[in-house]
């Protein structure tokens, strides 16, 4: 009896831990179906106030990113935010600060944002960006690295990266694939902030839809009609895009380019100037990131 009940509180306890485990994932990255049959669905990122790319999310969307190997009723997943400001901010730079991430190992965390990039290439599934708000930094990486991206009249792109002294790895050569090598020189070289109309000109995102609502109903027919084909037909698509990619080779060179330029002394004092000037990563810093940036490290008005 008295081992039943040792038994009983010990499940009790491991149900609640996955319980509430289940409730912040689900509250950093909140899924829904957009078919009957949800081989469509939506992942809303929702890390207030400004969706910061911080552990959690990292870890947060690792594990989605893991869910979908392995399985077969997942045709397409669309990425939307429900922050009108942001679909994504930067990735928490307080990562590469000496402090680090209390409680989390830093290393492991930078790994498995790496990860996390390269599976969105290499997982057969099909991935759509839907973006109002702004991407900046590893937002923008990630969705470089989707299979398309669609923006609202509010959506902005930029990498701050070059400002700080790394670079846009993961997003930089999909961008030269893009959008063409001068103009990814242009954009990455000058840090610069790219508008939503801008951006569908040059290419970085497929389209520009008037309104939210415009842009939601063409992101969910498409997902909806991509979703009624083969499943098959859908992986052999994507893998015959993915030949025409960067080979992984050069993404591993950027990571090995972006890591012998974090330890240079000069991005140190950067990063830490940059923490210091936006008050920890604040909103009104963030809303206009690679400007502010600019302006602060080499006074430079904005
Ligand atoms: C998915 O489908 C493939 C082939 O159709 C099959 O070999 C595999 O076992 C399936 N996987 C799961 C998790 O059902
Ligand atoms: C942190 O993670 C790295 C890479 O996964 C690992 O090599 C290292 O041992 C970890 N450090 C600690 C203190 O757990
Ligand atoms: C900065 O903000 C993060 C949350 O975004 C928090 O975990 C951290 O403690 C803050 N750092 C400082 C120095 O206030």
């Amino acid at each position: 009896m008295a081992i039943f009940q040792i038994t009983r509180k010990i499940f009790f306890f491991l149900s609640f831990t996955y319980f509430w485990r289940g409730l912040v994932e689900a509250q950093i990255l909140k899924q829904s179906c957009i078919n009957e049959v949800c081989s469509a669905k939506r992942v809303t990122i929702s890390n207030p106030p400004i969706n910061l790319w911080d552990a959690n999310v990292i870890t947060a969307f690792n594990e989605f990113m893991v869910s979908l190997q392995d399985q077969n009723e997942t045709k397409v997943v669309v990425f939307d935010s429900d922050n009108s400001d942001f679909w994504a901010s930067s990735l928490d730079i307080n990562l590469f600060t000496q402090r680090g991430i209390p409680g989390r190992n830093g290393t492991a965390l930078i790994d498995t944002y790496f990860t996390n990039l390269d599976l969105l290439l290499s997982t057969p599934v099909i991935f759509i960006g839907e973006i109002n708000g702004r991407a900046w930094g590893a937002g923008d990486e990630h969705l470089l690295r989707m299979d398309m991206r669609f923006a609202g009249p509010e959506a902005q792109f930029g990498a701050p990266e070059a400002a700080i002294g790394v670079i846009h790895v993961g997003g930089l050569q999909q961008l030269v694939k893009l959008i063409g090598s001068g103009r990814a020189a242009e954009y990455l070289l000058a840090a610069a902030q790219v508008s939503a109309s801008e951006a569908a000109r040059v290419g970085w995102v497929n389209s520009i839809h008037p309104t939210t609502n415009a842009l939601r109903k063409h992101v969910n027919d498409i997902a909806a009609r991509i979703a009624l084909f083969p499943i098959e037909t859908l992986r052999a698509t994507k893998a015959s895009i993915a030949e025409q990619a960067p080979p992984r080779a050069a993404f591993e060179n950027d990571v090995a380019r972006f890591n012998q330029l974090a330890a240079l002394p000069q991005v140190a004092a950067n990063v830490g100037t940059v923490l210091q000037v936006s008050k920890n990563e604040s909103k009104a810093f963030e809303d206009n990131l690679n400007n502010n940036i600019v302006e602060k490290l080499y006074q430079v008005p904005n």
